[in-house]
């Protein structure tokens, strides 16, 4: 099967977050499994960008409305990756450091999509299914059936995967120009609540529609940022599939990112030495646990209440535990997160921003990473902290629900709550500290999380199986 990924994040050109994990690993892993798998996505202007090279592919022209544009396809020239990766190159409009946050997103990602379409219909042979991830690809399926030049495309297979329904990519019906001339017909395709919603419009017109877990697409029918009745709606052509971690980079034991290995077997001695740097290099008390927390500092991760919740810790437990703090989002939480730096000197510290070594570091120093998410369709770190042997406190929602069983529970290897408020978070500090204090409890719990398996083989199957029941 030819099997096109089309997204706007793809790991290690270009990640915001998970999204771009899950599109760097899966078609690797789709290929060593014997398909013929490949990434799509825009050409920002990237370290890696820079740091690699690219072979001209394709040069072609369209239109974005009354803008008249030419666009190369441009491919990495190595296949080091283990996938061919495509960059869309439109001059003045996606060359840029950034992935989102600009005033024109809208008109950015209609243009990448634009251009990605345009050229498909160029293939001599044509693709078995076009993958589409988030809403920055969710036109894609209305384009290949709707629009007057893309009929050559119309039958070829399409799939989404829904990393995250809180971003939707809903515009004003002025954008409706935007979109090569198309069925005046099929409006109700691209419609939502009187607005375009390419998030939508994907959901009703790819052949499958994929979440990246179980609860997660059960929970869409509830709660989804107005989509509710729409998935209620779409049910059986959704499917949840839980992500892989790709076992390869994320590995302790050759991980070239952490100071020390350790494996199953050393992770006792391997853990206390990656613990004991990290607490040096951020006046941090090594004998305390330690617990992270890495991720964007926004309110669907709950990052709102990490300071009141961290103060009410420490305070509550004199001090019993040590925080680190990794990650960037509003400035408010930041600025209420650094304030806290100079009450706790020696048991509490950040990192405002993202640094991908760091990440790793703290996986391989922590003994617990904390996840209090509002929302989360399936949570890459808490699969991250499992290989690594550090326990995962997580709130019980969405892929978190799906992946962590509770200590108090059989077979339970971490920390489960309820809600993502301060009570909730204390108490399982509080748990926290009581079960690091139990050497034998905390290792038999350690060597179980790392057992579990959560590689991307046994994940390609399931898509696989998506993709047979359309093709
Ligand atoms: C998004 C979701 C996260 C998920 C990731 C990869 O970032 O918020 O839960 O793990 O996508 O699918």
């Amino acid at each position: 099967m030819v099997i096109v990924h089309v997204s706007a994040e793809c790991y290690p050109m270009a990640k915001a977050g998970g999204l771009g994990d899950v599109v760097g690993a899966l078609p690797k892993y789709q290929n060593k499994l014997g398909d013929k798998a490949m990434v799509v996505m825009p050409m920002y202007q990237t370290p890696f960008l820079k740091e690699n090279n690219w072979d001209v592919q394709y040069k072609g022209n369209t239109n974005l409305g009354n803008w008249f544009f030419d666009y190369t396809i441009i491919k990495e020239s190595t296949g080091k990756l283990g996938y061919d990766l495509y960059l869309v190159d439109i001059n003045g409009l996606l060359d840029r450091p950034k992935i989102y946050g600009y005033t024109d997103d809208i008109d950015r990602f209609i243009g990448f999509q634009v251009a990605v379409v345009n050229w498909l219909s160029h293939w001599g042979e044509l693709p078995s299914i076009i993958h589409c991830h988030d809403h920055q690809a969710g036109l894609i399926s209305f384009m290949m059936k709707y629009c007057y030049d893309y009929q050559r495309l119309k039958n070829v297979k399409t799939v989404l995967s829904i990393h995250n329904a809180q971003y939707q990519g809903a515009m004003g019906w002025d954008k409706s120009i935007l979109i090569p001339r198309w069925d005046m017909n099929k409006k109700g395709l691209l419609e939502w609540n009187n607005c375009i919603n390419s998030l939508a419009a994907g959901v009703k017109c790819v052949d499958k529609v994929t979440t990246v877990s179980p609860s997660y697409m059960q929970q869409l029918t509830v709660q989804s940022n107005g989509l509710e009745l729409l998935f209620k709606n779409e049910q059986n052509k959704c499917v949840g599939i839980l992500n892989g971690i790709d076992n390869e980079i994320w590995n302790p034991a050759t991980d070239k990112m952490i100071p020390f290995h350790y494996d199953f077997n050393t992770v006792n001695e391997g853990k206390q030495k990656n613990k004991n740097v990290l607490c040096a290099k951020y006046n941090l008390d090594t004998n305390k646990p330690l617990v992270v927390f890495i991720g964007r500092l926004v309110a669907e991760k709950a990052a709102d209440v990490l300071p009141g919740a961290i103060q009410h810790a420490l305070d509550k437990t004199n001090l019993g535990v040590n925080f680190f703090i990794i990650g960037a989002g509003d400035t408010s939480i930041e600025s209420a997160l650094n304030y806290l730096v100079q009450l706790y000197p020696g048991h509490y510290n950040t990192f405002i921003g993202y640094d991908e070594k760091i990440g790793h570091e703290a996986y391989a120093a922590a003994d617990f990473l904390l996840m209090p998410s509002r929302v989360e369709p399936c949570g890459l770190n808490q699969l991250y902290s499992l290989r690594y042997g550090t326990i995962p406190m997580v709130r019980d929602t969405g892929g978190l629900h799906d992946t962590v069983v509770d200590m108090g529970d059989a077979g339970g290897f971490g920390i489960k709550f309820l809600h993502a408020n301060e009570t909730d978070i204390v108490y399982s500090i509080e748990r926290a500290i009581e079960v690091y204090k139990n050497k034998k409890q905390m290792k038999a719990m350690i060597q179980k999380a790392m057992k579990i398996d959560h590689s991307w083989e046994s994940v390609i199957m399931a898509y696989k199986k998506v993709y047979q029941s359309i093709g």
